[in-house]
């Protein structure tokens, strides 16, 4: 028969060889959204195709190129491409703007992009992030991306850039838009054909284009001095002062970069991104900002919110694997009675403790103790006969007697 293999193009298994790098990332983010006064939600997996066109923006590549949809009993259903507009549609319908303001959620999960596969690009991928709702002052958005760098730092990422940019909100942008149409219309037939469809659809894109072409008709004077012009509002520039200024009480180094603009449509003010110089062309690790429109737009009350998501493929492969440490003990006997007894009780105990289940010979099970626990557990007819058992610490190779009674004593203080 022939094999049946995986989607090779964008999707890969997680091995229980790696498995130990995931739960130590997961295990952080709990630790650190929690301490923070973060609670997970779960969120489907796949929802209406129309909660992504009105949530991320219909004229953006992910709802436009990259969506996973398909119809079921009539209706248009997408695998989700990202989670802010999941948990937005969750918040509204469990009517958690009832809860007194901010709600602070987090969340872990797999994500679906219909893009071309590459280094630190998949087509199932992993985020971990966190939604804040109900906080329209800067204090948010300093908080998400204080809680960002903290959760880097916490699982060893200390070395990244964080880039953060204003977007202004619909007025103070609208203007820029038409600034930007204008001084780049002599170039429109040079820019790539993505560009200009953007040029008429979502003009703002076109500063992260990443055709070499485009990038330098950005770089003319005339057309960079539009960009880096201080274009936003005076409420949008007291938000970003502020913001900045949050961040240097907290010691986060930032830079601004003008050309950020994110690839989701449902920002205002704040974005961000935190990158790593050691991840190639795909060097984002995480992107966020506010978006105080999109509650609204998906039928809810007017409510500001503030989020990121971190991919979690592109985290394992910058930190150094993690290795779970040994079992920590090893059953060897050829009475399967007794072990089987024993093996129960110290695994009720939270010991963590294996056994052979094929009654091998001593010298055999001696030999697989050693490659997978800290002490070999030894249990011969004599042991039995006394109610003792022989504990061989395997690391230094010294064995006592015990009672059996006094096991899970000597365990312990072993700090196993
Ligand atoms: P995003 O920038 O599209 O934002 O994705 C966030 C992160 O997910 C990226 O920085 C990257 O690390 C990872 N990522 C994205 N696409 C892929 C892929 N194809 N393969 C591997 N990793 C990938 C969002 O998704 C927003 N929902 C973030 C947000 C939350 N904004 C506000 N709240």
């Amino acid at each position: 028969m022939a094999k049946i293999i995986t989607v090779q193009k964008g999707t890969k298994d997680i091995l229980p060889t790696e498995i130990d790098s995931w739960h130590f990332i997961e295990n952080a983010a709990n630790e650190v959204f929690s301490n923070a006064g973060y609670k997970e939600i779960r969120t489907p997996i796949f929802e209406a195709t129309e909660l992504f066109a009105r949530g991320v923006g219909d004229t953006t590549d992910i709802v436009n190129k990259e969506m996973y949809t398909f119809e079921k009993s009539e209706r248009s259903l997408t695998l989700r491409p990202e989670n802010t507009a999941g948990v937005v549609r969750s918040y509204i319908e469990n009517g958690m703007h009832r809860l007194s303001a901010p709600v602070k959620l987090w969340y872990k999960g797999p994500m679906f992009r219909y893009e071309r596969p590459q280094a630190g690009r998949q087509r199932q991928f992993h985020q971990v992030g966190m939604e804040m709702f109900g906080i329209a002052q800067p204090t948010a958005d300093a908080e998400a991306i204080s809680l960002a760098v903290n959760y880097l730092n916490k699982i060893g990422l200390n070395d990244l850039d964080v880039e953060i940019n204003t977007l202004g909100c619909p007025t103070c942008r609208e203007e820029y838009k038409k600034k930007l149409k204008e001084v780049l219309k002599p170039y429109l037939s040079e820019l790539c054909p993505d560009c200009q469809k953007r040029y008429e659809k979502n003009p703002l894109r076109l500063l992260d284009c990443k055709v070499e072409e485009c990038k330098a008709i950005y770089e003319k004077p005339e057309v960079k001095k539009v960009i880096t012009s201080d274009f936003v509002c005076p409420e949008c520039h007291e938000h970003f002062e502020s913001v900045k200024r949050y961040l240097n009480i907290l010691k986060i180094k930032y830079t601004v970069n003008k050309l950020l603009v994110r690839g989701l449509d449902y920002y205002n003010r704040t974005v961000f991104e935190i990158k790593s110089n050691n991840l190639g062309s795909q060097n984002a690790v995480c992107g966020g900002g506010r978006y105080d429109s999109l509650v609204k737009n998906l039928g809810g009350e007017d409510t500001p919110a503030v989020g990121f998501a971190m991919g979690m493929e592109r985290l394992i492969s910058l930190i150094p694997k993690q290795n779970e440490n040994k079992l920590d003990a090893y059953v060897v006997s050829t009475n399967i009675e007794e072990t089987l007894k024993l093996v129960s009780t110290l695994r009720n105990a939270g010991i963590k403790v294996d056994f052979d289940m094929t009654s091998k010979k001593f010298t055999k099970q001696l030999e697989k103790a050693s490659k997978l626990a800290k002490y070999a557990l030894i249990l011969g007819e004599d042991e039995i006969a006394n109610g003792k058992i022989s504990v061989k610490n395997l690391e230094k190779s010294e064995q006592v007697t015990l009672k059996i009674n006094e096991l899970k004593e000597y365990l312990f203080n072993c700090q196993i």
